[in-house]
């Protein structure tokens, strides 16, 4: 998103806070959304991934309250303003998009921070239910907010750690941080190479139209909901491989050991199908990686088709849309492709040369409109800038 285009948001946000809450908003901030190039589940094994923030992004007018009480108002549900007091904030309590921003704050409290209330206007422009993490968007804009307006001096990994916990104790949605350190750490023109075990990270150079490239993300518009069951059956049966193998998380397993680990797991074939697709994308993330490092960008097209087919047939999170873009991208001369994110449905990316990148379009377009899938969306993914204050 252009600065211009950025302010143009923050304007629009801003006045409309003041129209709610009779006064003008101490400050306007936004976080964006994120599609993840490679590392697929592995971040709730203590292994490795690689987001990049989308130019989507929820922008958030909020003012400082003292008096306990925290007001929330967002552009795009029905509903008016909410009010909360900060004393009767408990996990679990609120199933509506209100438990997002109020978990943070709950969080943040519960870290010991002196947040004594807020007024909250929110707006985003990141799809919601498409795998795009419109959930860590909404996260992180508030903990960035409130990180600035009550000076509490926290980096983006450790409000990205409070927002991951927001999620998990206050929402229930038992998801791993890659989402939200995206949000919160992602630089423009950079995919964030990041260790989910200690939250170090590298800012990888990925500028694909440079070298003549793009990546596209096909929304299917399947939803997908991570607080149902599936998301957590994975992440259950991940730490039952752990621990049948001795070892902290999966991450622990080196590549090398993967046939062995396998030997060891028997007839254990459920859990042997999970430790293989995470000891493999594993060893994909590191692979891109390199293949970026040494300026070999097009060899990372079969990397994440590869990607994919794991994902599909060990992992099993695919659907028959995000199969069918990847299949028609990879037949139609893509150079690669693969579901992003947490799957059951949301997006797909697919990297091509930027003279095929219509006649790809049209292909997948028209796969869908043959299988009698709904119409998905398609749009250029150009690695934007992670959160910031607008104002
Ligand atoms: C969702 C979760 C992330 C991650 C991905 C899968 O987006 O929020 O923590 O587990 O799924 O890689």
């Amino acid at each position: 998103m252009s600065e211009a285009v950025a302010d143009k948001a923050a304007g629009a946000v801003a006045e409309r806070f003041t129209e709610l809450y009779g006064a003008e908003p101490h400050g306007v901030w936004a976080a964006p959304g994120r599609v993840n190039l490679i590392g697929e589940h592995t971040d709730y094994n203590d292994g490795f991934v690689m987001p990049f923030a989308l130019p989507h992004q929820a922008v958030a007018a909020v003012s400082r309250r003292a008096d306990g009480v925290l007001r929330l108002h967002s552009e795009d549900v029905e509903g008016g303003v909410r009010e909360l007091r900060l004393d009767d904030l408990s996990p679990e309590s609120d199933k509506n998009w209100t438990a997002y921003p109020a978990g943070v704050v709950w969080a943040l409290r519960e870290a010991g921070h002196a947040v004594t209330g807020a007024d909250i206007h929110l707006s985003s422009t990141v799809p919601s239910g498409a795998g795009l993490s419109s959930s860590a968007a909404l996260e992180v804009v508030v903990a960035l907010a409130l990180n600035d307006l009550f000076s509490l001096d926290l980096r983006g990994w450790q409000l990205a750690r409070l927002c991951q916990r927001a999620e998990n104790v206050y929402v229930g949605a038992p998801v791993g941080i890659m989402d939200q350190t995206a949000s919160a750490c992602c630089e423009a023109g950079h995919a964030l190479f990041l260790d989910t075990r200690d939250l170090s990270q590298r800012q990888i150079p990925f500028d694909l139209a440079a070298e003549g490239m793009r990546l596209i993300v096909v929304d299917t518009q399947v939803k997908h909901s991570h607080s149902e069951g599936e998301y957590g059956k994975r992440r259950a049966g991940c730490e039952k491989g752990a621990a049948l193998l001795g070892v902290n998380a999966l991450r622990d397993i080196p590549y090398a050991d993967l046939d062995a680990a396998l030997a060891r797991l028997g007839d254990e074939e459920e859990v042997r199908r999970l430790v293989r697709h995470i000891v493999t994308e594993n060893e994909r993330v590191e692979r891109v990686v390199s293949l970026l490092e040494s300026g070999e960008t097009r060899a990372i097209g079969p990397v994440l088709a590869e990607g994919h087919a794991s994902l599909r047939d060990d992992f099993r999170i695919s659907c028959p849309e995000l199969d069918l873009v990847v299949d028609t991208a990879l037949a139609s001369g893509a150079l690669g492709a693969r579901m992003t994110g947490g799957g059951f449905g949301g997006s797909a990316i697919v990297l091509a040369e930027e003279p095929d990148v219509d006649a790809l379009t049209k292909a997948i377009q028209e796969s869908f409109a043959a299988a009698g899938f709904t119409a998905p969306r398609v749009f250029e993914a150009v690695p934007a800038a992670g959160a910031r204050r607008l104002r």
